[in-house]
């Protein structure tokens, strides 16, 4: 079976092409702000623009022509509705175009199936960390259930906050972990865990205020510190929890090595393992949504033209699992 999957949740335009489990393509183009954040406008115009050609390499890397293709998969949501709707948008048309089943997926879900398939853990608790979403997952009860997640802002963004501040320029995070390598002095700052969840507003305007008292290496390491033991105490108290012994960590934040190694000393001491999800799969790509879409698919799961509008707000808990 060979699976056409396009992701378009936020800055990048994936298309990935899965062929009986396995990923053959991954091509991406990426929108990059000139200043500051995202913005809906114009990264739905860089998918729109982009779109097309995207497309038309993914299919000439893989050696097939569209009429090949057997199924169609979409990240339907969560996401920027802007974003989201080119991607909705192309894989319609193509799904019609080409008279072959349609399938939306969930893009979290699409990070979790990815990285158990490519690390081999089978049933983890993980860690989504990215720019948009922070939450710590499981499966139970034959769903996915999000047991903690930030209460205002995501790590990514907090980090990149912070970043912006120092003015380092989007995304922050690889820089400011270089210079938070270079710290020496740990600064008290606000530490906030509610159950398993956690909120990183407070944190973020406390650093941002502290930064012309101390040394930005100081402030930069002090923070990750802070704000990184606030999702392994989520992380942690969810396997206490649930009784799991694996932690997968995923999402643009799984690049930063201290969040790592903070992780395993955790799972370590609990007899467990943290395993982080391959890079190019930590980042927004088609591949997950090509693979996660032709294991739904397996499993009888399609979505009908009426039900493929787009999913801005789609929790991860309303999805139905029955590959679990
Ligand atoms: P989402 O997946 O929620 O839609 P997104 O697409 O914006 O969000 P990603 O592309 O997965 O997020 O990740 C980008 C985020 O990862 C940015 O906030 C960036 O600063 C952060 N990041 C990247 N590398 C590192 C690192 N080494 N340390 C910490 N954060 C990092
Ligand atoms: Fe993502």
């Amino acid at each position: 079976m060979i699976t056409l999957g396009i992701e378009s949740t936020a800055h990048t335009f994936g298309v990935g092409v899965v062929v009986d489990g396995e990923v053959v393509v991954n091509q991406k183009s990426m929108y990059r702000p000139e200043k500051g954040g995202i913005h809906p406008g114009e990264a739905s115009e860089h998918h729109y623009a982009n779109a097309v050609n995207t497309l038309k390499n993914a299919l000439s890397s893989a050696n097939i022509e569209k009429e090949e293709i057997d199924s169609i998969a979409f990240s339907q949501g969560p996401g920027i509705p802007q974003c989201l709707q080119i991607g909705a948008t192309t894989a319609r048309s193509l799904s019609q175009t080409l008279d072959i089943p349609l399938v939306g997926v969930n893009h979290c879900l699409a990070h979790i199936e990815i990285g158990k398939k490519e690390t081999g853990v089978k049933d983890p608790v993980t860690l989504y960390v990215a720019g948009g979403n922070s939450q710590v997952i499981g499966a139970a009860g034959g769903r996915y259930r999000v047991f903690g997640e930030t209460l205002d802002i995501a790590i990514g963004n907090a980090i990149d906050k912070v970043a912006r501040k120092i003015g380092i320029p989007h995304p922050g995070g690889p820089e400011l972990e270089k210079l938070a390598e270079k710290g020496e002095k740990f600064i008290e700052l606000p530490y906030v865990v509610k159950g398993m969840d956690f909120s990183y507003s407070g944190l973020v305007t406390k650093v941002q205020r502290e930064l012309k008292n101390h040394k930005k290496e100081d402030i930069c390491y002090s923070f990750q510190e802070h704000a990184f033991a606030m999702l392994v105490e989520a992380t942690e108290r969810a396997m206490a929890h649930t009784g799991k012994k694996e932690v997968l960590i995923t999402g643009g934040v799984a690049a930063n090595q201290r969040l790592n190694q903070m992780m395993e000393t955790m799972a370590h001491e609990r007899g467990a393992i943290s395993v982080k999800s391959p890079l190019k799969y930590c980042m927004d790509n088609g591949a997950m949504i090509a693979y996660t879409g032709q294991k739904m698919l397996k499993k009888g799961v399609n979505t009908q033209f009426k039900d493929s509008g787009i999913r801005p707000g789609w929790r991860t808990e309303q999805v139905d699992v029955p590959w679990l």
